[in-house]
């Protein structure tokens, strides 16, 4: 068969695994041809493809990035654009499409199988919201990146006696922030579950300062909003072509409000993108090859309109159109284990 491959959204650690399982298991046990559209929806709308084989993967397991590049283009949002798609596909004689990436891009990848192509999805997002599959791949490696970076902000914090609010990724859901935040030993964590109480960090941070601690770190994902505010942090007042502001500036907030309430010096981290860079940790490449290698099966098996999951500890997979419907957020289980892990209010 000829496969079409891209990666939409941004980018992710283990991008570059999922392809290169996908091209190798095609190749030597479907005998498939691969043709790899570049920088997303971007590179379909446009006709800008590349083939991939064999020689295109090698070497690739272990990058952070993506060797298709990836954007946020939107078809949907562009005059003709779902008409262009279609004649890309066909222009590259494609028997099938594995769509690489999160909510929006398997949002236009349904829009495609509501028209007629064969789609196999493979879920993507450092975020890990993707309801349906119990972990996506790069969610590990941005966890691992925080959690090593709170553990360096504990060592300047104590120095200066300082608090230190440190804002990790997580637009619509908390589970970098909680993942990172307890295993970093956190004082508190605030999430975009729930609006943030600056007296639990408050509580926390003169319950550490009575116990001889004179240094304390808060973790807060981007997406979280202070009470009575409607929006979330911003940069600046751009959208993305999916609707998407920038956010960042609540770890600030978050930071300048401890500040006034406890007259303690406190500062703030983003760590923003460092989180989706570099090298997918061993947990990420195994995942990431699962899927790939699950997704290329399944177009053998004409299972269409499926986004590969992880359901427990087996690959396994779902209806594409469920995973894009909702959010998958934290549960209260984690928010009360690190709950449980401070003083009562
Ligand atoms: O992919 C999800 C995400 O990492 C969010 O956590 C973050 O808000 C967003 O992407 C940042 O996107 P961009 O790379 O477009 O700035």
């Amino acid at each position: 068969m000829r496969v079409g491959i891209l990666t939409g959204g941004g980018d992710c650690p283990g991008l570059n695994a999922v392809i290169r399982a996908v091209v190798r298991k095609g190749i030597f046990h479907h005998q498939d041809e691969f043709v790899g559209f570049l920088e997303g929806w971007r590179g379909v709308v446009e006709n800008h493809a590349r083939s991939l084989d064999l020689a295109a993967v090698s070497g690739i397991l272990h990058l952070g990035g993506t060797i298709l590049r990836t954007s946020r283009t939107n078809p949907r949002k562009m005059d003709g654009g779902i008409g262009k798609c279609l004649a890309s596909i066909e222009a590259n004689r494609l028997d099938a499409m594995i769509t690489i990436g999160g909510d929006d891009t398997q949002g236009v990848a349904n829009a495609l199988i509501e028209k007629g192509v064969k789609v196999v999805g493979v879920p993507k997002t450092i975020d890990n919201d993707l309801s349906g599959t119990d972990a996506c791949f790069g969610f590990d490696t941005a966890v691992s990146i925080a959690t090593e970076a709170i553990d360096r902000l504990h060592s300047t914090a104590e120095a200066h006696n300082r608090v230190i609010v440190c804002e990790v990724m997580g637009r619509d859901a908390g589970w970098i922030a909680i993942t990172s935040g307890v295993a970093g030993g956190a004082d508190a964590i605030f999430v975009p579950e729930k609006p943030i109480d600056i007296d639990v960090a408050v509580k926390a941070i003169q319950e550490r300062r009575s116990q001889g601690k004179l240094f304390s770190i808060i973790v807060v994902a981007e997406g979280a909003k202070l009470p009575g505010t409607e929006k979330q942090a911003t940069q600046g007042s751009k959208l993305d072509a999916f609707g998407h502001a920038r956010l960042a500036g609540i770890g600030q907030a978050v930071a300048e409000a401890i500040e006034e309430k406890t007259g303690l010096e406190t500062r703030s981290v983003n760590l923003g993108h460092t989180q989706r860079g570099g090298t997918p940790t061993a947990h990420d490449r195994m995942l990431a090859t699962r899927y790939g290698s699950a997704a290329i099966d399944l177009v053998h098996q004409g299972a269409f309109g499926r986004l590969v999951v992880l359901r427990g500890t087996e690959i396994t997979h779902i209806p594409l159109q469920d995973a894009i419907a909702k959010t998958r957020t934290v549960g209260d289980d984690l928010l009360e284990l690190a709950a449980g892990l401070q003083p009562e209010r």
